[in-house]
């Protein structure tokens, strides 16, 4: 997502230090420092301005949440919703879905969204798409062996691409719908699907539980 340079940027993030989980810093041993082992942890990769997130926050102030954004004038604009809601149960983590193994805890997480991930429609960059076996390599770890993945998206192409290889990889898919919002599944909108739904465009939508399957091609990838 392309942002103009938020003013005071980095004033305003320090503002919200609190709420930040450092790229930098051995996540993998205070991880369950922060957050509490018992409750269902939910984490969204590319969460953009944050809204989805913060919104599920507030509904379920029992679970955690984890915001993972690589823009930082985007994942600013989370913090600063999750500031003003006074949030306690949310983290942001400013970094590229490619090292999240790195700073992450391995099975920390009970669901990963993917919400309205950049298409990449030209095939030379499939590989860049969060559906890509290659993309889910560096975050399938993070997911508990009984976790889920939840995929939304406005695009028919990356939808149908997204079908067909995460099965390929051997995950279960359940939940396929190809228009969301007329369905009763309980449903927080993100910035871009209320823009998309706004202009007429069927909102798609999977669940995809991994198998042996799928740990057995990723860890030959
Ligand atoms: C099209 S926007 C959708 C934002 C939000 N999920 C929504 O539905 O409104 C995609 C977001 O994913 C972020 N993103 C793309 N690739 C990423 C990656 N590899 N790691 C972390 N964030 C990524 C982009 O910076 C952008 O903010």
């Amino acid at each position: 997502m392309r942002l103009r340079r938020k003013k005071n940027r980095d004033t305003r993030y320090d503002r919200c230090i609190d709420l930040t989980l450092s790229p930098d810093s051995n996540l993998k041993n205070e991880f369950y420092n922060i957050f509490d082992i018992n409750k269902i942890t939910e984490i969204e990769i590319g969460s953009g301005k944050g809204g989805f997130i913060t919104q599920l926050a507030k509904t379920k102030p029992d679970h955690n949440f984890i915001s993972v954004e690589r823009v930082k004038d985007c994942i600013l604009m989370g913090m600063e919703k999750a500031k003003n809601a006074k949030l306690n149960n949310i983290r942001f983590l400013c970094a590229d879905a490619e090292i999240l193994c790195e700073i992450l805890p391995e099975s920390c997480a009970d669901v990963i969204y993917i919400n309205f991930c950049d298409p990449w429609p030209k095939s030379a960059h499939a590989k860049r798409r969060l559906t890509h076996r290659r993309m889910v390599k560096h975050y399938l770890p993070l997911l508990k062996s009984n976790g889920e993945i939840q995929f939304k998206t406005d695009n028919d192409a990356l939808f149908e691409f997204s079908v067909q290889e995460l099965s390929d990889i051997g995950f279960e898919l359940s939940d396929i719908t190809y228009d969301l919002h007329s369905t009763d599944t309980f449903n927080i909108l993100t910035e871009y699907e209320n823009r998309f739904s706004k202009m007429g465009v069927k909102i798609k939508r999977l669940v995809a539980k991994p198998t042996d399957k799928t740990y057995d091609i990723i860890s030959m990838l």
